[in-house]
């Protein structure tokens, strides 16, 4: 199995935006872009101009988090902006079914997030149809919280699923993710792993990425589900 590690931007130096993200590029798989409406959550942070700009200056996939309301709307939209990876949250949709639709037909990888508060069985019927579950391991809306151990439960319940139903899905776990924290991650069954500060927060970021990327194999290696 492989190992994707996606930096969030949102923990990147604003002043210093494109030497930042053109640092980690060589050592990422996506850049992970932490899009906040003040509505879904109590923060308000960027939109598609900001991708639009990302898209010119390095050639890294984007992995776009949706924390908004109206992801019917808005989803497919940053697909048609060269998000290779659109992820909008359950909680905010009202019709699953359509914005996976929209984001599809729009080119885009669709990834659909559940916050802490919300159950696995309430979402598993929609698993055979994304590329990607995300597990957030804080309350959604803020960077440099504390990892939240007890949702790993959640992670090795879908990574369970996905090996009796034969599904394809990878499993991102976003918040408090680091070196301390990844190869919990990783052991229960998570594949691609958010991290802001531990990345962009560190003397050198893109030794950040190597660093956890080495611990997120060498725990995948043992796991339950990849190595035994
Ligand atoms: C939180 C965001 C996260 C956050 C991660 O709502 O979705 O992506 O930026 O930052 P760290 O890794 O610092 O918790
Ligand atoms: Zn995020």
């Amino acid at each position: 199995m492989a190992v994707s590690i996606n930096p969030s931007i949102l923990s990147s130096d604003f002043a210093n935006f494109g030497s930042e993200v053109q640092g980690v590029s060589q050592a990422c798989d996506f850049l992970h872009v932490d899009v906040m409406d003040y509505h879904f959550v109590p923060n308000l942070t960027f939109g598609l101009p900001i991708v639009e700009r990302l898209k010119e200056v390095v050639a890294t996939p984007i992995d776009a988090h949706l924390m908004i309301e109206n992801p019917e709307r808005w989803a497919p939209q940053y697909a048609e902006a060269g998000c290779e990876s659109v992820t909008f949250h359950f909680e905010a949709a009202k019709d699953p079914g359509q914005v996976i639709a929209g984001i599809r037909t729009a080119g885009g990888l669709v990834g659909m997030g559940i916050k802490p508060g919300t159950k696995l069985e309430t979402v598993e019927d929609l698993l055979p149809h994304l590329d990607m579950l995300l597990v957030m391991t804080v309350e959604p809306g803020f960077s440099g919280q504390s990892f939240m151990a007890d949702m790993l439960g959640k992670v090795k319940r879908a990574r369970e699923i996905i090996g009796k139903d034969d599904l394809k899905l990878a499993i991102q776990v976003d918040g408090g993710v680091g070196p301390k924290t990844i190869e919990q991650c990783a052991d229960a069954g998570a594949d691609v792993f958010v991290a802001g500060h531990a990345v962009f927060r560190t003397e050198n970021p893109a030794q950040a990425c190597t660093d956890l990327r080495n611990l997120a194999l060498a725990a995948q290696q043992k796991s339950w589900w990849c190595g035994g």
